[in-house]
């Protein structure tokens, strides 16, 4: 059975799922859009990622492609249609397709909305949590808004690859004063040498990552300290772990940064603890 993918309202095989070229999205980047995993052929807080949808495209002025309800049901028929057990779901929403012109389109195009389902690789991932990854920090050059889930993501592609050219897993983003703000595709975390969890505060400088919301609740639940606050690079060299959250990697232990050992370059204690526990959290459901 070949993959098969949602287009505009239509579920066709992955290989013929195609957009317009003048679509706002191709074009302008001009949309937004959504990953979210699935566990034992659960989605992972889809509530949260669909209202996050919701305020992308608020932010955005994109209207809804179909109603809420509609893209439930569309979200679970391509998870059928794909046999998809352990994976990810993307779902992209952009303004649709018009002659090209910076300003919106008027009257607005129909949204083009495209959903996607693909295996993760388990074993994979669970090597990779194991040994840890080495991450590279960057210069945060990206827009002011990096609050909104678009599709503009090329400050964050140039510093994936920059990491990658030089031997790292991904990039840490630091801003002009000198703090963490994230990764390339994922919230930065650490445990200081006091043991003390600091994750920087979500505003417009960051995505307000779900998975980050969900171990930030975990570990209040569990009563460690925790600090929501902006930390340096030096700070987190010094560290006693280093981590990051995302719904692709959930929690993912950083054992390098800019080739410094952090801790004792290996995946720690706490980040291991809450990515275990945030598996049984998906699995309950
Ligand atoms: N990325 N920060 C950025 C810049 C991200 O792109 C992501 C997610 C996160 C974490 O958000 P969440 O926990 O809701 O996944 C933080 C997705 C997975 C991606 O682009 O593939």
């Amino acid at each position: 059975m070949g993959r098969i993918a949602y287009v505009n309202g239509r579920f066709v095989p992955h290989a013929q799922a195609t957009v317009h070229i003048e679509d706002r999205g191709y074009q302008l980047a001009d949309g937004v859009y959504e990953v979210v995993g699935v566990r034992d052929g659960k989605l992972i807080d889809e509530v949260p990622h669909i209202d996050r949808l919701d305020r992308s495209l608020r932010e955005l002025r994109i209207a809804w492609p179909v109603s809420r309800p509609t893209l439930g049901f569309i979200v679970r028929e391509l998870m059928r249609r794909n046999r998809l057990r352990d994976g990810l779901v993307y779902m992209q929403v952009t303004r649709g397709v018009a002659r090209r012109d910076h300003a919106f389109p008027s009257p607005a195009p129909a949204p083009s909305v495209v959903v996607t389902a693909r295996p993760l690789n388990k074993a994979r991932n669970e090597a990779l949590a194991n040994s840890g990854i080495a991450v590279m920090s960057v210069p945060d050059n990206r827009w002011g808004r990096v609050d909104i889930k678009t599709v503009g993501l090329l400050p964050n592609v140039l510093a994936r690859q920059a990491a990658i050219d030089q031997g790292a897993r991904d990039a840490w983003f630091v801003d002009q004063a000198g703090t963490v703000t994230e990764a390339s595709s994922a919230n930065a975390w650490i445990v200081t040498a006091d043991g003390i969890l600091v994750t920087r505060r979500a505003d417009h400088a960051i995505l307000r990552g779900i998975t980050r919301t969900v171990v930030f609740d975990e570990v209040k639940g569990q009563g460690l300290a925790i600090e929501e606050r902006a930390f340096t690079l030096a700070e987190a060299y010094a560290a006693r772990e280093a981590f990051i959250t995302s719904a692709s990697q959930i929690v993912l232990p950083v054992v390098r940064i800019d080739g410094r050992s952090i801790g004792d370059g290996k995946p720690g204690p706490v980040a291991t603890a809450l990515r275990r526990e945030f598996y049984r959290y998906a699995e309950a459901g």
